[in-house]
């Protein structure tokens, strides 16, 4: 069984979908074995507790820069014994120095399209401002691996959604999480913790066929 870590920063229906699929039994392979929060206020805290997952909270605000605020991540990942770090709505970027630990064993969802309004400055609803704004027709949400650029690591699996005329970031990114974050996150989890993804070259690809 591979311990699954997850970082969160707020609301945490992503982890909430961790939740729910792992105890469908739709998560082979992997638990969910502690929560870690960036914020001593996330809502995704409750859950945890909720559900008798154990979590920690390392505040963001109690770190003087982005090196030292990783370093203690990274600290409390290794007292975890984590396997795999899944980033639910984790709104910091980690250094250096957690990616290079942890190559191809941190998973990100992201809600849009990458290469499409992704990177340093979007998250959360300003990702959906930033498509209506564009005037794009299609958007959706990207589960990809976590390296030492934002945004920037190999895809595991995308999907879509259809912009409505009268779309507003709001409807956009709930039509995002309810069509596609909640279903492929826990979708890519599973696979990673059944060693049903593979890189080559830089590139994920997913053994869908078992
Ligand atoms: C989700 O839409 C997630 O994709 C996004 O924030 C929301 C968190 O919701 N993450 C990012 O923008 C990271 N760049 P949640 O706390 O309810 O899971």
């Amino acid at each position: 069984m591979k311990n699954i870590v997850v970082l969160v920063s707020g609301g945490g229906t992503n982890l909430q979908a961790l939740i729910d699929a792992e105890k469908r039994g739709d998560i082979k392979g992997g638990k969910i074995t502690c929560v870690i929060s960036s914020n001593e206020d996330a809502y995704a805290l409750e859950r945890a507790k909720q559900n008798d997952i154990p979590s920690v909270v390392i505040p963001r605000k109690d770190y003087a820069d982005s090196k030292s605020y990783s370093d203690a991540v990274l600290a409390e990942l290794k007292k975890q014994n984590a396997d795999l770090i899944v980033l639910a709505g984790f709104m910091i970027i980690l250094d250096e120095c957690v990616t290079k630990d942890y190559p191809y064993k941190i998973i990100n969802v992201h809600p849009a399209l990458i290469p499409s309004f992704c990177g340093e400055g979007f998250y959360g609803l300003r990702v959906h401002k930033a498509a209506l704004e564009y005037g794009v027709k299609v958007s959706g949400a990207t589960i990809h691996f976590v390296n030492e650029k934002a945004d920037a690591g190999a895809i595991i699996l995308q999907g879509t959604v259809d912009i409505a005329n009268d779309e507003t970031p709001e409807t956009l990114q709930k039509k995002i999480m309810e069509n596609v974050e909640w279903k492929l996150l826990p979708k890519a989890v599973s696979l990673f913790c059944e060693d049903r993804i593979t890189i080559k070259d830089g590139k994920a690809y997913v053994d869908l066929e078992v």
